[in-house]
């Protein structure tokens, strides 16, 4: 019998890490608390069609990153974003062109994830609340009380204050994960009937309780029959409204944007908010992915290197590279 590697999450850390080793070989069998994959990188079901909450785009810097993107690209699940920038600091809102490429899932941020995980053996729905070791092998417990193994090992691909948790078998890597801050973004998508009289179609903003907005559907493939316009807070306004409801939230957050934007915003026709608990690491680190190669126990996630999608998924090939390694 093989004894398959269990991965927990079906972010873009643990399906890199899925991938790199379904390629060496090995077969693995993924949980996710969520309805699908994606994570930070889902786009919302909405009645205004679908819309990137989280990740609004993604670059890259690192060779490896940039050779798997072309392999994406040639799937048809990738494409560039190249949208008209401003930037918006104390209320003075210009045009702020660049050179940097910018890459979105396409039609939609999940299609990603989606052609990631393919036809993977993964449970959805599926909270993990602890990773055991039994005699000779490891098991997970969730929520529901049911337990799931045999597992040769383990790679935890989630955020780490989750990670602390489950890594509980391995003192020391949960310490370093238990270590690591993660800060709130409360986002908010608004649509509306007619188009804004606007060019804008992303913005750059400080001295606001915003730090972005986009005009969704300004993305390659999305299809909307509204003006979908995504804005995401502050780490810091998000930390201190971080219990409001999402009817106040989004009210704030569209008076922010009508202030910011330049032209008249009228009342939207499709609201909605989120919040993100765990939505960038407070700081950048150099470790790729956490280890415990005795025991077999393996973390990753964007914390462990930049709180970005290319952080992330390097961090899932650095977990993968390190669990083979010390098989050989
Ligand atoms: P995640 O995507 O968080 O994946 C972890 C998965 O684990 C999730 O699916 C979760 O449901 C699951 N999970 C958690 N606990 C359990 C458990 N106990 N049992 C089972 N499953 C569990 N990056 C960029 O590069 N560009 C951007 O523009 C950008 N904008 C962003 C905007 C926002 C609002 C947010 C929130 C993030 C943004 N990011 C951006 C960051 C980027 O989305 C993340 O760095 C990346 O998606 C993290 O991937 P990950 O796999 O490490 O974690
Ligand atoms: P990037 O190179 O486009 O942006 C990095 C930063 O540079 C921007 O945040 C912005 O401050 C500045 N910048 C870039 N182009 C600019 C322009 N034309 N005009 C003015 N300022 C500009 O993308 P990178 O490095 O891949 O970063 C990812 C993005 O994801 C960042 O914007 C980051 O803030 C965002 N992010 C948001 C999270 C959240 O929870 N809201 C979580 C993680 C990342």
């Amino acid at each position: 019998m093989t004894v398959p590697i269990a991965i927990i999450g079906a972010g873009i850390a643990g399906l890199s890490a899925a991938g790199a080793l379904v390629k060496a070989g090995h077969t693995v069998h993924i949980f996710e608390k969520g309805k699908g994959p994606g994570g930070r990188m889902a786009s919302k079901r909405s009645n205004a069609g679908p819309l990137d909450l989280g990740a609004q785009y993604f670059t890259a810097r690192d060779r490896r990153f940039v050779a798997q993107l072309q392999q994406w690209q040639a799937q048809g699940c990738v494409a560039v974003w190249a949208p008209t920038l401003y930037q918006a600091q104390g209320g003075q809102l210009r045009p702020s062109p660049d050179e940097q490429t910018r890459w979105v899932g396409a039609p939609r941020m999940s299609a990603l994830t989606r052609a990631m995980i393919q036809d993977l053996p993964a449970v959805y729905g599926c909270r993990v609340a602890e990773v055991f070791r039994g005699k000779e092998y490891w098991h997970l417990l969730d929520a529901e009380g049911e337990s799931h193994g045999p597992f040769s090992h383990v790679v935890c691909a989630v955020p780490a204050p989750q990670a602390a948790t489950l890594l509980a078998a391995a003192p020391k890597l949960a310490a370093v994960a238990a270590g690591v801050k993660m800060h709130p973004t409360w986002a908010v998508a608004l649509g509306f009937d007619k188009p804004l009289q606007t060019s804008m179609q992303g913005c750059f903003v400080q001295d606001s309780p915003l730090d972005w907005l986009a005009c969704d559907h300004s993305k390659p493939g999305r299809d909307s029959s509204l003006d979908t316009w995504v804005l995401h807070a502050t780490s810091e306004w998000s930390r201190q409204h971080i219990d409001l409801s999402h009817e106040a939230v989004t009210e704030l957050l569209y008076g922010a944007f009508a202030e910011i934007i330049g032209c008249a915003v009228p009342v939207p026709t499709f609201s909605l908010a989120h919040r993100w608990l765990y939505a960038r690491p407070a700081s950048n680190h150099e470790w790729g992915a956490l280890a415990d190669g005795d025991l077999g126990l393996y973390a990753c996630g964007d914390w462990c290197l930049s709180g970005r999608v290319e952080g992330a998924w390097l961090s899932g090939q650095d977990a993968a590279r390190r669990l083979l390694e010390h098989l050989e």
